[in-house]
């Protein structure tokens, strides 16, 4: 590699987040982000108002996280955006994007998988965090994903077990959307779960034919059946017992997620786990976690917060492993939604 100081423009735009990062080799520049305010009233991403609303805000974003980096769209040497998974009408927005500027200033386009980025965010290179050795095992929770993984290589993943319905992030906010709560509820469950008693009320934790998948659409039904019960006999037990509920829930998911994840460390004989995603923000997850690092003897690498919730310097991270290797979207690839890890 001749030229030493590599900047890349990154771009998200796979659900309701669109966001734009420079990154100049493996440190970021810039981290701009903007958050689609308008599907809360909803409950959940109304997947046309995304796409609308990705319309409106690349521009300005993108332009943001040019400005912040004190660099000039010239001084890019390649763009680099989410193929997929995600939503087809967001994704189509940042890769339709993405292409044309590449073509405008005439520099090569790489297309980066999602999961991937939520895992690789642990290489950016900051104060901040620190970075992991292969092999380790991953668990990524999101909105939308709940994985186990063993990474061998920055494009080397194996699925060790995954959800067969719900991810956990769903679980969080499908849970809280029965309580009342405002989407997106997993903040607020941890935020109420602070000041609960998490052993109030007990949840079965769902079964599995592979011991390393996960299942929480069960979980969901069992937490409904059980306030429909209580709410018989007390109209206002969600209100007088918020926090419990709250932390009881977060518990039982808490407790799905690290009894899978010693089932993985036992199985495999790896120790260094990492989490990715935007659940990997909950408290209780990040404590049980600190707690395996001195019980078990695991070492533990926890994002820091920005680089966890969806943000494009992520997918920057992963433009520059494949800038490195001349890994570039020359087969046209924009958008695929349905793209697995190893794609
Ligand atoms: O990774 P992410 O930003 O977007 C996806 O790619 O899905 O994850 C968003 C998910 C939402 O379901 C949100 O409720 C959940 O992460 N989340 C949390 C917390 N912070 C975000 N869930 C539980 N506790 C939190 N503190
Ligand atoms: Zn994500």
């Amino acid at each position: 590699m001749s030229k030493k100081k590599i900047f890349i423009l990154a771009i998200e735009s796979s659900c309701d987040d669109t966001g734009a990062a420079i990154l100049q080799n493996d440190i970021v520049l810039s981290n701009v982000i903007a958050n689609q305010k308008v599907h809360a009233i909803y409950g959940g991403v109304v997947p046309e108002l995304a796409s609308r609303a990705h319309q409106q805000n690349i521009v300005p974003v993108v332009q943001q996280a040019i400005e912040q980096a004190g660099i000039t769209k010239n001084d890019l040497d390649a763009i680099a955006f989410t193929q997929g998974p995600g939503l087809m009408g967001s994704l189509l927005v940042g890769a339709s994007f993405a292409k044309s500027l590449s073509i405008a200033l005439d520099i090569p386009l790489i297309n980066v998988n999602h999961m991937q980025a939520h895992v690789l965010a642990h290489f950016i290179r900051d104060k901040d965090q620190s970075i992991p050795n292969f092999p380790f095992l991953c668990l990524t929770i999101s909105g939308g994903h709940t994985q186990i993984l063993k990474v061998s290589g920055s494009n080397k993943f194996e699925i060790l077990g995954e959800t067969i319905d719900d991810a956990v992030g769903e679980a969080f906010d499908k849970t809280a959307k029965l309580l009342g709560l405002p989407y997106p509820g997993g903040p607020l469950i941890d935020k109420y779960a602070l000041k609960g008693n998490k052993y109030a009320f007990q949840f079965t934790e769902p079964k599995t034919p592979n011991e390393l998948d996960f299942s929480f659409s069960g979980l969901k039904t069992a937490i409904l059946y059980f306030l429909q019960r209580e709410q018989k006999k007390n109209n206002n037990f969600i209100e007088e017992n918020l926090n419990d509920i709250c932390a009881s829930i977060q518990l039982t998911i808490v407790n799905i997620l690290i009894k899978k994840l010693k089932l993985a460390v036992k199985i495999t004989g790896i120790k260094d786990v990492a989490i990715a995603g935007g659940v990997s923000a909950n408290s209780e997850i990040r404590k049980t976690l600190k707690e395996c690092e001195e019980t078990m003897g695991w070492k533990i690498y926890i994002p820091k917060f920005e680089y966890t919730t969806d943000n494009a310097a992520m997918i920057g991270i992963v433009g520059y492993f494949k800038f490195l290797d001349n890994d570039f979207n020359d087969k046209n690839l924009l958008a695929s939604s349905r793209l697995k890890i190893n794609e």
